[in-house]
């Protein structure tokens, strides 16, 4: 047995789009639990922490703009391999390529606006968590 918490956001064009509900349903069907759920509007100094690493990225203004853009769903799931499983749920980061039956592959179509984020590893879910449930 492996448990593991991990940080799942339903990011702006999610919340606009009425997909909250969807999200967590598919994670809860799955088996992984909810255990802490907040509704925010992410500031520009916690993005910028929170994507951290792509910092020097080409990308990383657009991503910083959307991810600030509106209100967004923070979830601490928890359950076996929590980790592996959101981030297997959600599919790749490219929703034009992601396959059917992932979050990104039944819902998105442009890589900026893919719907959701997870954490990519362990110590990755421990900083984010940190950073949104303190
Ligand atoms: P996330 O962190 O949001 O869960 O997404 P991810 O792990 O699948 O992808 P990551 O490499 O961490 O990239 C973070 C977000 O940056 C945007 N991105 N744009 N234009 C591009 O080439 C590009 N590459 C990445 C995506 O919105 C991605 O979710
Ligand atoms: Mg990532």
């Amino acid at each position: 047995m492996a448990i593991e918490s991990t940080l799942l956001i339903v990011k702006p064009d999610g919340v606009r789009r009425g997909l909250i509900g969807e999200v967590l349903r598919r994670v809860e069907a799955k088996g992984l639990r909810v255990t802490a759920l907040r509704m925010m509007t992410i500031e520009r100094e916690l993005a910028e922490r929170h994507y951290a690493e792509h910092r020097e990225k080409p990308f990383f203004e657009d991503l910083v703009a959307f991810i600030t853009s509106g209100p967004v769903v923070v979830a601490r799931l928890e359950g076996e391999r929590a980790v592996e499983v959101l981030r297997t749920m959600m599919g790749p980061t490219d929703p034009a390529t992601a396959p059917p039956g992932t979050i990104r592959g039944d819902f998105g179509l442009e890589i900026t606006e893919n719907l959701v984020h997870g954490s990519d590893s362990a110590a990755s879910a421990e900083r984010e968590l940190a950073l949104f449930f303190g």
